[in-house]
């Protein structure tokens, strides 16, 4: 095909010598490499003309998504109103709250009670029908590019639905589509993967295979029995998934969030995670994104330690995915709530505030999906702090089994061979204020709301992108109607998954009330973050010591303005024992002058001193 167009010969040229090596390093196939050329041209042609605006636009100011204007909201269309026309209609809400992006949870077909929460797309082209249509997407996407608001959506390439037409026509026995996932006859090879690949889900799905009666074959599901793992492996695979992607893309989509990349290629004898070829994958298909579509940037799931996650931004003249999640400083963050003690906390921040400025991170308290202790096991072991024990006490304590906890959260995956877990719940029933209402404990609700505004108050002073979870902005708390609900009940995530309460969220309108409290706490907040250019990316950031183990001590710097941030992760009044340098500070939350010395900070009180000059 004749690929005239000026634009897209530019950033196919740019790119062109580097995609093919790698797509030939994995596939050795010109044919389907100049097939994937084509179908390139046909999507950048495809394209809208308003999104090729934005493409351009982009292509100048391509540091837009690392401003500190950017806030983020995730949410789930169904919960949050009812469908995609539905969300357009609340633009307005969300505009409120000072989002700039949102994230629309999985909205592609699915098949309800093998769905893991839309997980398992059954068809990448159609919406789920309760939903809506792709030209509402393609309307809620134009009306939220006027309004200045970006679209995430999940892209899930490591897995399709058992439901997908290929995943159907593998099952019928037609070899072409059994090769575009991994089939066994016997269980040799699965026996042999088993050996050395871990467990997703070792208590809901056990296993990484999925033994099919009808056709006697093992079928690989990493995830549930009905996801089943693509098999990259074969290009078609790898080619069609692209158009899926650029599909999307052109629906107006601006941020492709890649779930579960580390999972994506599979080799005997490995564990099956962040191998090689994976980082392949993923920088070509940021090249290919980079020639059809600029605008839309990758945000990566990689739900591991920081070792495993910072690879995947590639590097300076390779770079992979333009964003990735914070996840260890979210569990590390949660670990403080339940122990008091800031020590982990601080070494973690001194981890990733090392690291280059160009590095954009997601960070968050909550998402759709359960809290895994993935802590730094090996600093806690100084203390004597064993994984086993510990985890035990953070599910005892954030489950509000321990005596004199506040929090009300449920186990994930709670596997007693090994005694591990992980945690689900809000963070409004986390911080105590579920407890604190359902008790009428005045004293203990106020400190609960301290706590929810001091964790959010952290969240906004880290570098990268904050994104808040729908119905924490006016502390929505715990949803325990899935227990009645056959195709949820065994899926404890769906526990901070419930419907949007408007009526309670109608109560931000009541001052003094606990959703006036948050909401309004939140907006001083994320005013001052886009306003004050402390909190850019360009700035210096580090950890003090503060002499107390609960109270985190950090600093924003730049050129003109210096941040001393104070958070108190313990019910306890403290001291600071900071000593920064003379002269009035301004704590930017309340107003307060005062000095960065031997501060006095309430029970889970937080500061942000300001000082210019
Ligand atoms: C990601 C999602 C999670 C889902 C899994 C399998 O980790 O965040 O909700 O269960 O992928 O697709």
């Amino acid at each position: 095909m004749a690929k005239t167009d000026s634009t897209f010969q530019r950033r196919m040229q740019k790119h062109l010598d580097e995609l093919k090596w790698l797509y030939m390093e994995l596939y050795q196939n010109t044919d389907m490499f100049s097939e994937l050329c084509d179908k390139m041209y046909e999507y950048y042609t495809g394209r809208s003309q308003s999104l090729k605006k934005r493409d351009g636009a982009r292509e100048k100011n391509s540091a837009w998504y690392k401003k500190n204007d950017m806030l983020g909201m995730m949410l789930y269309i169904d919960n949050f109103a009812g469908n995609l026309k539905g969300v357009e209609k609340k633009l307005d809400y969300l505009e409120q709250c000072h989002v700039n992006y949102i994230h629309l949870m999985p909205f592609l077909d699915t098949i309800e009670g093998r769905s893991d929460g839309g997980y398992a797309v059954a068809d990448f082209r159609r919406i789920k029908k309760e939903l809506g249509s792709m030209e509402d997407l393609e309307s809620l996407a134009d009306a939220c590019h006027e309004k200045g608001l970006n679209v995430c959506m999940d892209f899930v390439m490591n897995h399709t639905s058992e439901e997908h037409e290929w995943a159907k026509r593998a099952r019928a026995g037609e070899g072409e589509y059994m090769s575009r996932y991994f089939f066994f006859d016997n269980d040799a090879i699965p026996a042999a993967y088993e050996r050395t690949v871990p467990q997703v889900f070792p208590v809901t799905a056990p296993g990484n295979f999925t033994w099919l009666p009808e056709i006697g074959h093992y079928v690989m599901t990493t995830f549930y029995p009905y996801q089943w793992d693509l098999n990259y492996k074969n290009p078609r695979v790898f080619n069609e998934m692209m158009y899926n992607f650029l599909f999307l893309a052109n629906k107006g989509i601006d941020i492709m969030r890649i779930d579960a990349v580390p999972y994506i290629w599979k080799e005997l004898n490995t564990s099956c995670r962040n191998l090689p070829q994976v980082h392949t994958i993923v920088r070509m298909m940021r090249m290919i994104g980079e020639i059809v579509c600029p605008s839309v940037i990758l945000l990566g799931e990689v739900v591991m330690e920081p070792e495993k996650v910072v690879p995947y931004f590639g590097t300076v003249e390779k770079p992979e995915c333009h964003m990735l999640y914070n996840v260890t400083t979210m569990a590390t963050t949660w670990n403080s709530v339940a122990t008091g003690d800031i020590r982990l906390l601080k070494q973690q921040m001194d981890i990733v505030s090392s690291l280059p400025k160009a590095y954009v991170f997601l960070n968050y308290l909550r998402c759709h999906d359960d809290i895994g202790w993935g802590l730094d096991y090996r600093y806690l072991m100084q203390f004597g702090i064993g994984e086993v024990s510990h985890k035990k006490y953070l599910n005892d304590f954030l489950t509000g089994q321990y005596p004199g906890s506040f929090a009300k959260g449920e186990l994930y995956n709670s596997d007693p061979a090994s005694g591990d877990a992980r945690l689900c719940g809000t963070t409004a029933s986390l911080c105590g204020i579920e407890k604190a209402q359902e008790e009428e404990d005045k004293e203990a609700l106020e400190k609960a709301v301290c706590l929810d505004l001091m964790l959010h108050a952290y969240m906004f002073v880290q570098s990268g992108i904050p994104v808040l979870y729908s119905g924490d902005e006016v502390g929505q708390v715990n949803d325990y109607t899935y227990h009645e609900n056959p195709a949820k009940q065994d899926d404890s995530r769906y526990l901070h998954r419930g419907n949007f309460n408007w009526e309670l969220a109608g109560k931000r309108a009541e001052k003094g009330s606990v959703q006036e409290r948050i909401f309004a706490g939140l907006e001083i907040m994320e005013k001052i973050r886009k306003k004050v250019s402390v909190f850019g990316a360009d700035s210096d950031v580090w950890t003090i010591d503060t002499w107390d183990d609960s109270v985190l001590g950090l600093i924003r710097a730049n050129k003109k303005e210096k941040l001393v941030a104070l958070f108190n992760f313990s019910g306890q009044d403290k001291t600071a024992w900071i000593n920064e340098d003379d002269g009035e500070y301004t704590d930017l939350l309340s107003g307060r002058k005062m000095q960065a010395k031997g501060v006095d900070i309430p029970g889970y009180g937080v500061y942000w001193l300001l000082k210019r000059g």
